[in-house]
């Protein structure tokens, strides 16, 4: 629980069970299944988006609407794992950072356990994820300038009180949470699998969690294959996808972007991501700030989706992976819509 990367060469680290997959169902590291810290996370709904579909020339295009989880946003799927297993190893006090969604469900989660929660976020986050933090009761430090300063006053404030980093971004229990989203997939599009998986992509738990429940699908014979993967980031902060297409940016042309959740400039876990597009024959694109902004719109004007900007992202990103032929117009594709849009509403 407090080691978070190896002691030797620094990397982040990952769940592996010792014993034979089982046949069927999904496996989570933790001791106590049935004790564990729930708010009824997961089972989120599956619906068509004909209108965004027309939009981009897709015959067979749906959307998981993961805003539907407890706090709003995919992040619960990851913080019911991490938080029972902090409860498995007696925490009462943690310590988290974050862009606003993973603090507001960690408080959520940390609530329901009894657990106190520091949460160090941006003070420019938007004010609902900020509310929402508090409203859990968690004691929430706002952290001036950019997302990595909120880290660096993390990190910080855990070596002056001895307290336990429970870091989503770098915890292996949290993505262990994640993989269930896969697992519904299969179960929910049994039919119709889909061909490809848009994801909006920060530090990429998300993304990788997803990975790991789908090779344990097809390895569980349930999944004829793993969707190809796709990753979208924002031009402003598009660290992952310069690592992988060799496009140029670095850490001094970071700037500001109307999707808060996926600007991180220097993710933990950078060098896992790119093996899995390979893997997978998907693809990684960085969008403007403008066509975030748009799809928004349409999402919300044309399906009645409310998604956060961060969310849209991955929308403008399929629009962009249409236009360069990595996805084929006869393809069934599905996006995670990852945050609800009171979040982070536009101003009207
Ligand atoms: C709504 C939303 N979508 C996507 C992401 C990106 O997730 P990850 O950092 O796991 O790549 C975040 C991260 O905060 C988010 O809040």
């Amino acid at each position: 629980m407090r080691t978070l990367v190896c002691s030797k060469c620094g990397s982040t680290l990952k769940v592996e069970y010792s014993d034979q997959v089982p046949p069927s169902g999904i496996r989570l590291p933790l001791h106590n299944p049935s004790a564990s810290i729930t708010l009824g996370e997961g089972n989120t709904p599956i619906v068509e988006l004909p209108q965004s579909g027309h939009i981009t020339g897709l015959d067979r295009l749906f959307a998981k609407l993961e805003f539907a989880n407890p706090t709003g946003s995919y992040k619960d799927r990851g913080s019911a794992v991490m938080m029972s297993a902090a409860v498995e190893y007696g925490a009462t006090e943690i310590v988290e950072d974050s862009s606003g969604n993973a603090g507001a469900s960690v408080s959520a989660y940390a609530a329901r356990a009894g657990i106190q929660a520091h949460i160090f976020a941006p003070e420019s986050a938007p004010p609902a994820k900020l509310q929402q933090i508090s409203v859990y009761g968690a004691k929430l430090h706002p952290v001036p300038g950019p997302r990595a300063a909120a880290t660096t006053s993390a990190r910080t404030f855990v070596k002056e009180k001895n307290l336990i980093y429970l870091s989503h971004t770098l915890s292996p229990f949290f993505t262990e949470g994640i993989k269930s989203f896969s697992y519904e997939v299969a179960t929910q599009m049994c039919n119709d699998l889909p061909d490809h998986v848009v994801f909006p992509v920060g530090n990429g738990s998300l993304f990788i969690g997803a990975f790991k429940g789908f090779e344990e699908l097809v390895k569980q014979g349930r999944m004829p294959r793993i969707p190809r993967l796709h990753i979208v980031q924002s031009t402003s902060v598009m660290p992952v996808v310069s690592a992988i297409k060799n496009e140029p940016w670095s850490l001094d042309m970071a700037d500001h972007t109307v999707a808060g959740g996926i600007s991180v400039v220097d993710p933990p876990h950078i060098h896992r991501m790119g093996p899995i597009v390979e893997a997978t024959g998907g693809d990684a694109v960085a969008v403007s700030d403008e066509s975030i902004v748009r799809w928004q719109k349409i999402l919300a004007e044309k399906e009645g989706v409310f998604a956060e900007p961060t969310s849209s992202a991955a929308f403008a990103g399929l629009e962009s992976l249409i236009q360069r032929e990595s996805i084929g117009r006869d393809d069934t594709v599905l996006v995670p819509v990852t945050g609800f849009g009171l979040k982070d509403a536009p101003p009207h």
